[in-house]
């Protein structure tokens, strides 16, 4: 977890690969729905351009929908769920009937002004939702995706006046969950404004901690 632009998507991404675990993203499966046109994405759309929370209830029967999939065997990392202490709990139920309590909660910690850097510069794939960044992480082709050649674009949501409502959204709703994980003694806070390789090296180091003690 973490505001937007903390990295949670480009960490995600990369950690699911190396610990072969399935990404669940629930802006990547809203933003899917939007573009397929369906009609969790009519009603989704208007708040995501906003900057709003979608409603609990869609974005928690979106995720089981998303759990019914095979990939999830053997594990997986979400990304941007829960985002309300309703969806923690409804979370902790979900995941109480199928056996898979959370191991850990990451939390991405990051500065204001490292988040508008960070989002009024990012470009996503259109085809993988892969992410880059104009001047951090450029793509080698300009607005074509380095991994499929998908086209890259801007995020809707990516202006200042919409970023500035996602971080109050953030602070209000979301904030509060990091009390709640530490309350159950699963949450590691990293430091998350430097370079994107630094965080993962410090996410993979809190992952083998845990794994180790847990003899994973
Ligand atoms: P979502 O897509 O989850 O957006 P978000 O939480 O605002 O987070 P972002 O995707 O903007 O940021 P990120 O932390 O993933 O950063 P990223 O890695 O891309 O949700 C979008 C909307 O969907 C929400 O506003 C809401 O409406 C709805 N929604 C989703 N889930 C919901 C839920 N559970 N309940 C209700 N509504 C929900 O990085 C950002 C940029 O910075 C990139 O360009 C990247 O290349 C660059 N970058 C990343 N890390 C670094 C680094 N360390 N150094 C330099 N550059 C970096």
């Amino acid at each position: 977890m973490g505001p937007p632009g903390a990295g949670k998507g480009t960490q995600a991404k990369v950690l699911a690969k190396q610990l072969s675990l399935a990404h669940i993203s629930t802006g990547d499966l809203l933003r899917q729905n939007v573009a397929d046109g369906s009609e969790l994405g009519k009603k989704a759309k208007e708040y995501m351009d906003a900057g709003a929370l979608v409603p609990d209830e869609l974005v928690t029967e979106m995720l089981i929908s998303r759990f019914s999939r095979s990939d999830i065997a053997k594990g997986f990392i979400l990304d941007g769920y829960p985002r309300t202490i309703n969806q923690a709990q409804s979370l902790d139920e979900v995941l109480k009937s199928k056996n898979m309590p959370i191991d850990l909660v990451v939390d991405l910690n990051t500065s204001e002004r490292m988040i508008v850097q960070r989002l009024s510069g990012r470009l996503v794939c259109r085809k993988c939702a892969a992410n880059f960044h104009k001047t951090n992480m450029p793509p080698k082709k300009p607005m074509i995706c380095d991994n499929c050649n998908g086209e890259l674009y801007q995020r809707p949501d990516d202006n200042e006046a919409t970023i500035m409502n996602r971080l109050a959204v953030y602070r209000k709703d979301s904030a509060p969950l990091i009390k709640y994980y530490a309350d159950k003694g699963k949450l590691q806070s990293v430091p998350a404004d430097g370079a994107a390789n630094d965080v993962l090296n410090i996410v993979v180091g809190v992952v083998k901690k845990y794994n180790d003690s847990h003899k994973v």
